[in-house]
């Protein structure tokens, strides 16, 4: 296993931070999510994989509320979050996000996709330079702080964005394929940050179709396939899953 992570948290002794319960969506009477139920700990980093078209995405929208659910309802530490808006979900609940596809704000230079959101969100200024230029380095773009985002290369775009949705301090992090497009060292670089986040207590719910590394870094994971959950356990566990290595895993899979 390409093994980065050294420990596997088995038992979480808080209530869940993040419940999906009874997800249901039908996208022009197509049945998109059927039923989708996860938890996710304190601290927890759990994964959800799943073929193209599986609803992964679909599930991320409607958690962080871009989607409305036909059926079914969003928790957070217990409380029914699914008639909160989007930016009341982010703000009051601290929920992080990396889409999937490039989201950089295109005309502003590196250093200001970071501001941009420090200014809103950290009243210091002082605070504020400090947390850009810590995740600027952090993330390896000091060098390019200056550079317009549009011209930066698909992983330097990519480590911009998660880079970007740390600058809030998210209790809850949503990470819709945070290795695309990025190179082996950077994605070793991005799963160490993801393990900091969770020593820190920060919860990770992470998709990519990079399954290995997903794998090797989270606690527990489900597979999605059809918009429905099919097998949910520690790695191990789902790897030797006859449905998920049929639906999605493939018969040479292994980790
Ligand atoms: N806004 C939309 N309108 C119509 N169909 C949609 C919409 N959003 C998603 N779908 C459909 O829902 C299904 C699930 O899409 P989703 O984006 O969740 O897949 P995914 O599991 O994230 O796949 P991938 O791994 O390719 O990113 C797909 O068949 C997609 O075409
Ligand atoms: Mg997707």
């Amino acid at each position: 296993m390409a093994s980065i992570k050294k420990f596997r948290i088995l038992k979480f002794k808080s209530k869940p931070i993040l419940t999906a319960k009874g997800i249901s969506k039908t996208i022009n009477k197509r049945l998109i999510l059927r039923k989708i139920d996860f938890e996710i700990n304190k601290g927890e980093i759990f994964g959800l994989l799943g073929p193209n078209g599986a609803g992964k995405s679909v599930t991320f929208n409607v958690l962080l509320g871009i989607m409305k659910a036909d059926f079914g309802n969003v928790f957070v530490e217990g409380k029914k979050i699914t008639n909160y808006a989007i930016h009341e979900r982010a703000k009051k609940f601290k929920i992080g996000y990396i889409p999937q596809n490039d989201s950089v704000f295109k005309g502003l230079s590196c250093e200001d996709n970071l501001r941009a959101i420090a200014e809103i969100t950290i009243k210091d200024k002082v605070k504020q330079e400090s947390v850009i230029q810590e995740l600027l380095s952090e993330f390896n773009l000091s060098h390019l702080r200056n550079v317009i985002a549009n011209n930066l290369s698909g992983g330097e775009k990519k480590k911009l964005v998660i880079a970007r949705s740390l600058v809030n301090n998210p209790r809850i992090l949503l990470m819709d394929e945070p290795y695309g497009a990025v190179d082996p060292i950077n994605i070793d670089m991005i799963k160490k940050i993801i393990i900091n986040l969770q020593k820190k207590g920060v919860s990770v719910l992470i998709t990519d179709h990079s399954a290995q590394n997903v794998l090797s870094i989270v606690d527990r994971c489900s597979i999605i396939s059809g918009g429905e959950i099919i097998v949910g356990g520690k790695p191990e566990e789902i790897i030797r899953n006859n449905k998920a290595r049929q639906l999605y895993f493939g018969e040479n899979f292994n980790i």
